[in-house]
């Protein structure tokens, strides 16, 4: 297995998570007109009022949403490459942002006061930053100043967490990371403190800090936010170096060994390339790891003629698939899946939130309230301050 950063066929199962965070559940009704998905102008509708807004408005797009989307977007990437992005925009006074609901709080805290931000569908949330809720996350600090080991815990957070928590973490001298720098963040972590305390991918800190730094899977251990004082006894917790938040991606949960091992038996010579945030045992079986940045520059790179099972999200797959026809690239599972909220954002919302902005009204605007943008910026600065 490599693990090198920074730098289908099967039946369509459309995976139901809980949609929107708490932030977005009360909105998930789109508040104006929605073109039908059936309008033939659909494309036409969108490509028109870009123009209009000309360089006042900047998309930006999710390797895993729809082509009918991404097609509009002005520039395309992971959620790290797209936090610099829209920090490095300064002069667009609308940035779109076709992603989900946590990737539109970041944007929000990296560009200036002027800039609006609009995510075009309030209910395109993330399930795993749902995961960790800023009452629970506090809850579990309590336990470890109690324990008198706060002091030397770093609290790091993946980027797919609410702007809360990104907050928490700025306050308590922690650091944001994403799925192409984790690797970075946790060894600039232990710099800091002897523990670190991962929200809210349990995946992602413990394929990081047991295949990349090379600690034990016994040095890592699970708090669990829904059972008594975690899960955990104070032994636990005073031994642990990597204390892991019960959290995960419901897309990328979804691969399993069998789906590694019935590939590779359906495909001789297969490549298995998975995203960081699969269960430990498919990252530890699978031939390459990384963000979804490193999936494309992989497959890219791949000469002609070879075989590539992909577990990631399946419009990113689908597309890598289209693009590089003279290599075999399939989905490793055999049950398709989307992410549901990333697919929240479709064609008829983009339109909707485009009209709406050319006629002078800001939509489904995302607003961090300044005191938790103030703290989550701490973080995410220390994140692009990385090396
Ligand atoms: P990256 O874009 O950081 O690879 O993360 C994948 C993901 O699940 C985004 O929601
Ligand atoms: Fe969240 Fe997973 Fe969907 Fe990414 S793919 S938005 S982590 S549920």
């Amino acid at each position: 297995m490599t693990w090198a950063e920074p730098s289908s066929t099967a039946t369509a199962l459309l995976l139901l998570g809980r949609g929107a965070d708490p932030n977005t559940e009360k909105g998930v009704e789109c508040p104006g007109d929605l073109p039908a998905p059936s309008d033939p102008d659909l494309v036409e509708r969108a490509a028109r009022a870009k123009a209009a807004l000309g360089d006042r408005v900047f998309v930006l797009g999710h390797h895993y949403q729809r082509d009918e989307v991404i097609q509009f977007a002005d520039v395309t990437g992971d959620s790290f490459k797209l936090a610099r992005e829209a920090a490095a925009r300064p002069a667009a006074e609308y940035i779109v942002f076709c992603g989900v609901h946590f990737m539109a709080e970041s944007a929000d805290i990296l560009t200036s006061d002027r800039q609006r931000v609009v995510l075009p569908d309030l209910a395109a949330g993330c399930s795993m930053a749902d995961m960790a809720a800023l009452v629970q996350v506090e809850k579990a600090w309590d336990r470890f100043t109690e324990l008198g080991i706060a002091g030397e815990v770093v609290p790091v957070t993946y980027m797919n967490s609410s702007a809360d928590i990104k907050g928490f973490v700025g306050r308590n001298d922690g650091v944001v990371c994403t799925s192409s720098n984790a690797e970075t963040a946790l060894r600039w972590s232990f710099e800091q403190g002897t523990k670190v305390f991962f929200l809210p991918d349990q995946h992602l800190g413990r394929n990081t800090a047991v295949l990349k730094l090379g600690l034990e899977l016994s040095d890592c251990v699970l708090y669990d936010p829904h059972k008594p004082n975690g899960g955990l006894t104070d032994e636990q917790l005073r031994a642990a170096k990597m204390i892991l938040w019960r959290g995960h991606c419901s897309v990328h949960g979804r691969f399993t060994l069998d789906s590694v091992d019935d590939v590779r038996e359906r495909v001789p010579g297969v490549n298995v390339l998975v995203h960081p945030e699969c269960r430990h045992e498919v990252v530890t079986a699978a031939d390459h790891v990384g963000s979804t940045e490193y999936i494309i520059k992989t497959i890219e790179a791949a000469p002609a003629g070879t075989a590539w099972a992909v577990g990631t999200e399946l419009n990113l797959v689908r597309r890598l698939a289209l693009a590089h026809p003279d290599k075999q690239i399939m989905f490793l599972d055999r049950n398709v899946c989307y992410c549901s909220t990333m697919n929240r954002i479709d064609l008829p919302h983009l339109v909707w939130a485009l009209e709406e902005l050319v006629a002078g009204r800001v939509p489904n605007e995302i607003v961090v309230d300044a005191d938790t943008a103030h703290y989550a910026r701490v973080a995410l600065d220390r994140m692009l301050a990385l090396p």
